[in-house]
């Protein structure tokens, strides 16, 4: 078998050698996948073991998705925009390359597993970090009318929005505090880790309207702590974060293997888990 694994610290909650083993047994590839755990200063040593051990391919977690970005020769186009990796192989060539598939999954649980449309919405966007820079460039490639990043911390999101106006085409993108969007959006995603803490984006209520999509880049068991503010204000339609984390390894697994496995019976098993 081709060995593959995650990388991260911790990652013995992750689940990815779950959805890539059933990505396997779905597909019939001979890969196993494993959860490695590397020390906090120790990243490019793991890494570089793994492949001289002949792996083949890793995803990488918090909090190392920068390192392996840094760490990486070679880095797509969207890795590059990202500033952030979560995917990593060795090219034909032996050259260490980084991919990032988090913003291809959120796109792909909203467009196909959801069917929101993208094109022409006006989406607000919550946080500035790591998580909101790896998606933005996907996001903004679906045309949506416009794009409002709203941050605890003003100046990160007018740092993205000068990052991305570049690639933003006719997409009109701005930055804002919490407390200043009161119209309703289409699309509100959550991208803050505010929940972590057990709090709230200070937001409007008026953000929410009947037709407002609300989306959690987080996942739990419960509803999340934000989607639950967004039921109670009266949103309709809230998703969390699993179809993007199911659809990001899918396209992992499609880069590694060459084949796209189906997603909607992964993310069903991992519902009822
Ligand atoms: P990640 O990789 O999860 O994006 P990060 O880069 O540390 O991690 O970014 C965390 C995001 O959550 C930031 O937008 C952060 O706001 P600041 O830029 O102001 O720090 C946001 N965040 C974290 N805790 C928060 C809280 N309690 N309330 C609101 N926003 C919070």
């Amino acid at each position: 078998n081709d060995l593959y694994a995650v990388v991260g610290n911790p990652v013995s909650h992750s689940k990815s050698p779950r959805i890539h083993s059933l990505f396997a047994s779905q597909t019939g590839e001979a890969v196993e996948y494993t959860a490695i755990q590397a020390p906090l200063d120790g990243f490019p040593g793991t890494v570089r073991q793994f492949f001289e051990r002949g792996g083949q391919g890793l995803n990488v977690t918090v909090p190392f998705k920068e390192d392996a970005w840094k760490l990486a020769e070679r880095r797509t186009e969207r890795a590059e925009k990202a500033g952030a990796a979560n995917t990593l192989y060795q090219d034909g060539a032996g050259v260490l390359t980084a991919d990032n598939t988090d913003g291809c999954g959120i796109v792909r649980d909203l467009v196909r597993n959801h069917g929101v449309r993208l094109e022409g919405a006006d989406i607000l966007v919550l946080g500035a970090g790591g998580a909101v820079r790896g998606v933005l460039g996907p996001l903004l490639a679906e045309r949506p009318a416009s794009l409002t990043i709203a941050n605890r911390t003003l100046a990160r999101a007018q740092a993205l929005v000068e990052l991305f106006a570049p690639v933003a085409g006719s997409t009109q993108l701005s930055a804002c505090a919490f407390d200043e969007p009161r119209e309703p959006y289409d699309l509100i995603i959550n991208g803050t880790s505010a929940s972590l803490q057990g709090d709230l984006p200070p937001l409007s209520p008026e953000v929410i309207g009947e037709k407002t999509v609300v989306y959690d880049m987080m996942y739990s068991l419960q509803t999340t702590t934000f989607n639950q503010w967004a039921l109670d204000q009266g949103a309709q339609t809230v998703y969390d974060g699993l179809g993007m984390l199911v659809e990001q390894a899918a396209e992992s697994f499609r880069i590694w293997r060459g084949v796209a496995p189906e997603t909607a019976p992964v993310i069903d098993e991992l519902r009822d888990d």
